[in-house]
């Protein structure tokens, strides 16, 4: 059969079309299977200096607690923050009575994150002699609402940004002088939520505030990379749903336990990436979800949180 020449044309378009289709789906899928099962772990790139210290927000319970855990294993000192004395302290004989090897230094500052009036200098300056060298801003929390904003006050949602955003950042903003004097790199991570990535009802505050997040971890890394660079580097953790005592579902692969999601990205910090999901199974399962059109999206999510929102309400009655 003989092709004129526009069906050679097409041809040609199709091949060149599939085969770069082709190579960008090789591209991701080595991708993942480089950070996930590959890549040897990079954790140790953080333990230099004598002392070196870890600083986790939110650490009395969930994630934080968890990840505070794993650090500590795996040789840092701890300042780890917390609104509750008790409990954090709780946390902290925890984490003393777990770990192995020789004890190390666990100390604490406590803060409300949703105040107005923290004093993000003092709570810096009484570790200003410490080498800081991985900050989680782990601190945050999406406070479901069950009606549009304009059902609350302003101060009541600016509550919720605080928590999810403005700590971090003012406790960063704080921090930024003495993480740069730290003699070697150091990692910020914000601890995000795949709920900003979708737009979901009744809970514009906290998916808007994790967007921020990004967006700074971003910029950040511009402005520690322009000029004369510095060995400071922002990162932002996408995560997916986490069993935790604030949000009770069935364990399976696609929820994991606190303490199996921290183990897990040990692996991942210091990864290098600036936006980065910690947990292979939420990758897969952000994959899939980028594949859907947004109307079944809103559709399912907006069926979640109608029953998050029924459950929470039996169970405050
Ligand atoms: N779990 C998930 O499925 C999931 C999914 C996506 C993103 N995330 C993100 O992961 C991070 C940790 O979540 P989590 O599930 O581990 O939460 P969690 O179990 O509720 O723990 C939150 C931690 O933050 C502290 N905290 C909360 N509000 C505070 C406030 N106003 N002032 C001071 N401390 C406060 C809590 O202190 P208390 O112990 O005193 O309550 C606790 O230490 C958050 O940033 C969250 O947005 C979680």
């Amino acid at each position: 059969m003989i092709l004129d020449y526009n069906d050679l044309i097409s041809t040609q378009t199709f091949t060149i079309l599939g085969i770069l289709t082709a190579f960008y789906f090789f591209q991701r899928f080595a991708s993942f299977v480089w950070l996930y099962y590959l890549r040897p772990p990079s954790l140790h790139k953080f333990l230099h200096g004598k002392e070196p210290y870890a600083l986790i927000t939110g650490a009395s319970d969930g994630i934080g607690r968890a990840v505070a855990k794993e650090l500590y294993e795996r040789g840092f000192n701890l300042i780890l923050h917390g609104r509750n004395e008790t409990k954090l302290k709780a946390a902290i004989d925890q984490i003393h009575a777990s770990g192995k090897g020789p004890k190390r230094d666990i100390r604490f500052f406590l803060a409300s994150a949703d105040a107005a009036d923290v004093d993000f200098t003092k709570i810096v300056e009484q570790f200003k002699d410490l080498r800081i060298t991985l900050v989680i801003n782990n601190v945050g929390g999406g406070r479901l609402r069950a009606q549009r904003i304009d059902a609350f006050s302003g101060e009541d949602l600016l509550g919720d940004i605080r928590v999810n955003a403005l700590f971090s950042f003012d406790l960063t903003h704080a921090l930024l002088p003495q993480l740069r004097a730290a003699g070697g790199p150091v990692e910020v991570v914000f601890v995000g939520s795949q709920s900003a990535d979708i737009a979901i009802p009744r809970l514009s505050t906290y998916a808007a505030s994790k967007s921020f997040l990004y967006q700074l971890t971003r910029c950040l890394n511009a402005d520690e990379t322009y000029g004369s660079p510095s060995q400071v580097r922002f990162t932002y953790w996408n995560v997916g749903t986490v069993i935790t005592n604030s949000l009770r579902e069935k364990p399976s692969l696609f929820y994991p336990l606190a303490a199996d999601f921290a183990k897990n990205l040990m692996g991942i910090i210091g990864c290098g990436r600036e936006k980065v999901t910690p947990y292979a199974p939420h990758a897969m399962q952000q994959l899939l979800v980028g594949l859907l059109p947004k109307s079944i999206l809103l559709h399912h999510a907006t069926k979640t949180i109608q029953r998050i929102i029924d459950e929470t309400e039996k169970r405050t009655d």
